[in-house]
């Protein structure tokens, strides 16, 4: 017996994320109608949020293949060629972390996008000539956790940007569920809702917890998955009550004990909890940010009154100073 996936197949399938699937719902169905690759579709959004797995419920919708790549898997110009030469007519071609394509591979998708060719140079010295080499109209779905990121020739290319939010805990308490159902697992409404409300509003940690917890559940309890078994199993894992993780947790401690609340710059709180920057600023800072306990200032980021109540730490002064 396979086990059933826990990514969706299709749209409607696919929980949350409701504007973005009206949208795609639209765009999908009037290229079917005009037997028309679909335009190209940059998805952006923090990580965990199903991206990938929206690539693949497009690429199923229009009843065409994928072929995936990410950009830091993309070395040579040669590595991009030698996929876009697998595609056929209507495919999807999706790139995961595209802002970090090398530069010659993204300019090489700008006429590839445009105009569904690559110029390729053959030979070296004096006898290197270009190639034409046309293409079939294609997709491009690129996912980025920030658009920011990407050079604006690349960003203007793609026809639909589409924006990933993090998700609603009745979203996620549906998707536990769903993910539940297709383990096998029992599991109560109100379990669900306590693993749906501490999972950063991303389903890969809501399925992740959910793992552990059903872990838990058939050692520690009888099986089913309840309140209590959840709220046990996530004190375990060290996710509080309003989902911080050990991490986030660190960075508001960090923060508050060691900078007097900031402001402090990101790259120096990456370095004290030995973190990359790009995955604080990525997976970590939005999450807090949403929640209220850091704020973005021009000169760095600082802790809000929250995020010393929400850590048990008394208020502090005018100077940020506890005592
Ligand atoms: N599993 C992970 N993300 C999901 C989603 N958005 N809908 C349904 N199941 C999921």
């Amino acid at each position: 017996i396979v086990e059933k996936s826990l990514r969706p197949q299709r749209l409607s399938q696919y929980i949350g994320q409701d504007k973005v699937k009206r949208e795609l719902t639209i765009y999908i169905e009037a290229a079917k109608q005009r037997q028309e690759a679909l335009d190209h579709v940059l998805l952006y959004g923090p990580p965990g949020l199903g991206k990938t797995t929206l690539a693949m419920v497009i690429s199923n919708e229009l009843d065409v293949n994928i072929r995936t790549t990410s950009g830091p898997a993309i070395e040579r110009p040669g590595d991009l060629v030698a996929i876009l030469n697998e595609l056929e007519g209507g495919d999807v071609l999706f790139i995961d972390e595209i802002h970090r394509l090398p530069r010659i591979a993204e300019e090489m998708l700008y006429s590839a996008m445009e105009d569904f060719y690559v110029d390729i140079m053959i030979g070296q010295g004096p006898t290197a000539h270009p190639v034409h080499f046309p293409l079939p109209p294609f997709t491009l779905v690129g996912a980025t956790t920030r658009a920011g990121m990407l050079s604006a020739p690349l960003r203007d290319r793609f026809g639909i940007i589409s924006h990933m939010e993090y998700y609603t805990d009745a979203d996620l308490k549906e998707i536990v569920l769903r993910s539940a159902d297709i383990f096998k697992t029992e599991i109560l409404d109100t379990g669900a809702f306590e693993i749906a409300r501490r999972s950063r509003g991303t389903p890969r940690i809501a399925n992740r917890l959910l793992k552990r917890v059903r872990d838990f559940a058939q050692v520690e309890g009888n099986g089913v998955v309840t309140t209590e078994i959840a709220d046990k199993a996530l004190d375990l894992l060290q996710v509080d009550h309003e989902g911080l993780d050990y991490v986030d947790q660190k960075i508001l401690r960090t923060m508050i004990e060691m900078y007097q609340g900031g402001p402090v710059g990101l790259g120096t709180l990456a370095v004290n909890i030995s973190e990359e920057t790009e995955t604080v600023e990525d997976m970590y800072e939005p999450y807090l940010i949403q929640k209220g306990f850091i704020q973005r200032t021009q000169r760095g980021r600082i802790a809000t009154p929250m995020a010393y109540e929400h850590l048990g730490y008394p208020r502090p002064d005018a100077e940020g100073r506890l005592f």
